[in-house]
C-alpha cells in the first residue's frame, strides 16, 4: 500500500516538473505503461490469496485512477499556460499606425510618350505600334536603305540573326502601317528603339516618337507647322520656333535636321522630310498621286529638355529619389 501511495506522490511531483504536453505523455507512460509499477502491480495480483485479491486489486485500481485524474489536470495547466504564452506573444497592437503602401507611378518617358500621343491626338494622328524585334526588309530595305548601302553603316545594329535586328527606329512601323491602310494617312508611332552606343547621351535602348503624314497635297510646310506647334504645345511655350538644317536620310528627299529656339540658341531635336518616292513604291502607294512628309524625335532627349534632366542614364537607372519626383 505505502509503495502504492507513493507512487501517487512521485506523479505528482513528476507532472509539476513537466511543462510540455509532449513531455506529459513521455511521464505518463513511466507510470501507466505497458511495464510501469502499475502493471506490474496488476500481474502481481496472480499470486495472491483469493481473499486478498479482490482488496488489493482495489488498491490498484484507486491509485490507477489518481494518477489519471492528476495527469488529466496537468494536462489541462499545460494547455491553458501555451494558450497563454501564445496570446501574449502573438498580440496585435491594433493601435499601432498602418505602414504606408508605397504607390507605383508611370516611369517619365512613358508619361512623355503619353503627353504626346494625347496631343498628336489632338490634331487627328492615330498612334501606330509594331514589333521591337523586326526584319531586314521592314526595318531597312522598304525604307530606301537596301543591302551593302552605307546608311546601315549609321544604325550601328544589334543582329538577333541575319534575317531579324532589334529594330534601330521607330521607322518600321510606317512601313507596316502603309501595307495594311490607305492614304489619307496621318499616324505617330512611339516605341523603344535599340542601337550599339552607350555613354551619357545615348542608351543601348532608347525611345523614338515618328510622324508619318501622306496625302494628295502634302508640302515641306506642311511638315515645319505640325512640328513646330507639336513642340509649342510640348513645351508650352508659343514662341518657341524650329528652323530645319539640310540633312541626308535614306528615306527622305528632301531632308533636314530639325532644331529650336532654346536658351537664345538653337538646339537639335530630330530630323524630318519628305517620304522618298522608293518608300512609297514599296508600300504600293502611287509616287505620282500622293507624297508625304515624315518626322522623328527623340522621347528622352524631349523629356530631358522639359524637366532639366542633365544624364540619360538616370531613366535607367531606376533609382526611386530620381523617379518619384515624376509620381
Ligand atoms: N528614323 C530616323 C532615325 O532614326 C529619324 C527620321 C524619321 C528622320 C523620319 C526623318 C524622318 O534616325
Amino acid at each position: 500500500m505505502d509503495q502504492l501511495n507513493q507512487l501517487i506522490d512521485q506523479a505528482k511531483k513528476d507532472f509539476a516538473s513537466c511543462s510540455k504536453l509532449a513531455e506529459l505523455d513521455h511521464i505518463k507512460s513511466k507510470f501507466l505503461g505497458k511495464s510501469g509499477p502499475i502493471t506490474e502491480a496488476m500481474k502481481s495480483l496472480a499470486s495472491l490469496s483469493p481473499e486478498e485479491k479482490p482488496k488489493k486489486g482495489a488498491e490498484i485500481n484507486q491509485v490507477k485512477k489518481q494518477i489519471e485524474v492528476l495527469l488529466e489536470a496537468r494536462k489541462q495547466e499545460i494547455s491553458n499556460l501555451e494558450l497563454n504564452e501564445k496570446l501574449e506573444k502573438e498580440k496585435i497592437d491594433v493601435t499601432l499606425p498602418s505602414r504606408s503602401k508605397m504607390k507605383g507611378s508611370l516611369h517619365p518617358v512613358m508619361n512623355t510618350i503619353d503627353e504626346i500621343s494625347t496631343i498628336f491626338h489632338g490634331i487627328g494622328f492615330d498612334v501606330a505600334d509594331g514589333p521591337e524585334i523586326e526584319d531586314d526588309f521592314h526595318n531597312f530595305t522598304a525604307l530606301n536603305i537596301p543591302e551593302s548601302h552605307p546608311a546601315r553603316a549609321m544604325h550601328d545594329t544589334f543582329y538577333v540573326n541575319k534575317e531579324y535586328v532589334l529594330r534601330t527606329h521607330t521607322s518600321p512601323v510606317q512601313i507596316r502601317y502603309m501595307e495594311n491602310n490607305t492614304p489619307p494617312i496621318q499616324i505617330i508611332s512611339p516605341g523603344r528603339v535599340y542601337r550599339v552606343d552607350s555613354d551619357a547621351t545615348h542608351s543601348p535602348m532608347f525611345h523614338q516618337v515618328e510622324g508619318l503624314v501622306i496625302n494628295e497635297d502634302v508640302n515641306f510646310t506642311n511638315l515645319k507647322g505640325v512640328v513646330q506647334s507639336f513642340l509649342q504645345s510640348f513645351f508650352e511655350d508659343e514662341n518657341l520656333t524650329i528652323r530645319f538644317r539640310p540633312s541626308y536620310f535614306p528615306f527622305t528627299e528632301p531632308s533636314a535636321e530639325i532644331d529650336m529656339s532654346w536658351n537664345d540658341g538653337w538646339l537639335e531635336i530630330g530630323g524630318c522630310g519628305m517620304v522618298h518616292p522608293n518608300v512609297l513604291k514599296h508600300v504600293n502607294i502611287n509616287p505620282e498621286m500622293y507624297q508625304g512628309f515624315a518626322f522623328g524625335l527623340g522621347v528622352e532627349r524631349l523629356t530631358m529638355l522639359k524637366y532639366g534632366i542633365n544624364d540619360l542614364r538616370h531613366f535607367f537607372n531606376h533609382d526611386l529619389r530620381f523617379l518619384e519626383q515624376f509620381k
